[in-house]
């Protein structure tokens, strides 16, 4: 039976008895619908100190990181499961302050507003987290209001479980450095660990938005289930054809990897510039897959970003600094991320 703690009082009383029993408390923070990927970080938070160690894992979706277009209300979830999995947990059912005065939050200097502000004045939060040179680029760029949305709920999350330590994936990886960064400005005596990588079997990247790839997709494109006709009749005259969509997802998804392994390979080998290595991960995503497929079904289709410094994410001409590669694709309405990081080129 997990632990199960829902207010923030109860959450603040929790952490105080772990450090009275002498243990060090650490904070996995999630959107839930947990897969091998979230429990890595769990393991990854008990290993953390040589002494005793109490993971909390926080299950919450956040309306301040999602903007009004994104998947807010199609966010996969089931706490259910997700309890069967953890120890103790924290899931609380808001997080922000209700105002009830009826005034409309304010949005961010940009215009931009997430789907807290649009919620229509229920909420009387105004005070954001903003990492101001890292959030922009990246992932920044296409999501103006995501990294102020995650600063600020992983900075409140710190403020109410008040961690010794907090795990973080490198899948996302601009979201693991904004946060590192905002502790070390804002002196949050919190030790960050960036947690590597967990993959599929076939190396697609964890994530809890992987359960949307195949269902839409594969119900209503048409081209997709001729392909799929076509290949399992060439295989073994099978009509079913669970698995054709997910052929292609993952062979899509292993080209990513692949670019990826590649491009790391050729920077190590000092065929280093970054335009290069950019060109080269943007042909291997493109001969993988049918083109058909590709043009109905990728919105923006390559967003490859060869070559950042590994702190600041600043772009690089060379990778002749450690440096990350970063790329992100779209398959249908889901948009993955990847990428790899060059430690010692
Ligand atoms: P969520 O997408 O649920 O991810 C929670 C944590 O799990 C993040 O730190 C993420 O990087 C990590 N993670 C996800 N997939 C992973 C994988 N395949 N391998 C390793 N780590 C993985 O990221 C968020 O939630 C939110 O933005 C949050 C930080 C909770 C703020 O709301």
């Amino acid at each position: 039976e997990p632990e199960v703690i829902r207010d923030k009082a109860a959450m603040r009383a929790w952490t105080r008895r772990r450090r009275a029993e002498g243990k060090a408390v650490a904070l996995v923070p999630t959107m839930g619908y947990l897969h091998n990927g979230h429990l890595s970080l769990v393991s990854a938070a008990a290993a953390a100190s040589a002494g005793p160690v109490a993971v909390v894992v926080s299950i919450y979706v956040n309306p301040g990181q999602f903007a009004p277009t994104e998947d807010l209300t199609t966010y996969p979830s089931d706490l259910a499961g997700d309890l069967r999995k953890l120890a103790a947990v924290f899931c609380p059912p808001d997080l922000y302050v209700r105002a009830g005065d009826g005034r409309p939050d304010a949005g961010s200097s940009g215009g931009t507003v997430s789907c807290l502000e649009q919620a229509g004045g229920g909420y009387g939060h105004e005070t954001w987290i903003r990492v101001e040179q890292l959030e922009k680029g990246l992932c920044g760029s296409s999501r103006p209001v995501f990294f102020r949305g995650v600063a600020t709920v992983v900075a409140k999350l710190f403020n109410i479980v008040d961690p010794d330590i907090a795990v973080l994936g490198k899948k996302d990886y601009q979201q693991w450095r904004v946060i590192c960064r905002m502790v070390r400005d804002l002196d949050f005596a919190i030790e960050i660990i960036g947690s590597e990588i967990v993959r599929e079997a076939d190396c697609l990247a964890m994530s809890s938005r992987n359960v949307h790839l195949s269902r839409e997709e594969r119900e209503k494109d048409n081209n997709l289930k001729a392909l799929h006709r076509t290949r399992s009749a060439r295989k073994n005259g099978n009509p079913c054809c669970k698995c054709r969509y997910d052929d292609f997802v993952h062979s899509m998804a292993l080209s990513i990897s692949r670019s990826l392994v590649n491009a790391r390979t050729a920077a190590l080998n000092g065929n280093n510039h970054s335009q290069q290595i950019q060109d080269q991960i943007v042909q291997t995503l493109t001969e993988a897959g049918d083109s058909s497929i590709k043009q109905r079904n990728f919105r923006n289709p390559f967003d490859v970003n060869a070559d950042c410094e590994l702190e600041s994410l600043v772009p690089l001409e060379r990778v002749d600094r450690p440096a990350v590669i970063c790329v992100a694709t779209w398959f249908g309405k889901v948009r993955l991320i990847e990428n790899t990081e060059i430690q010692a080129p």
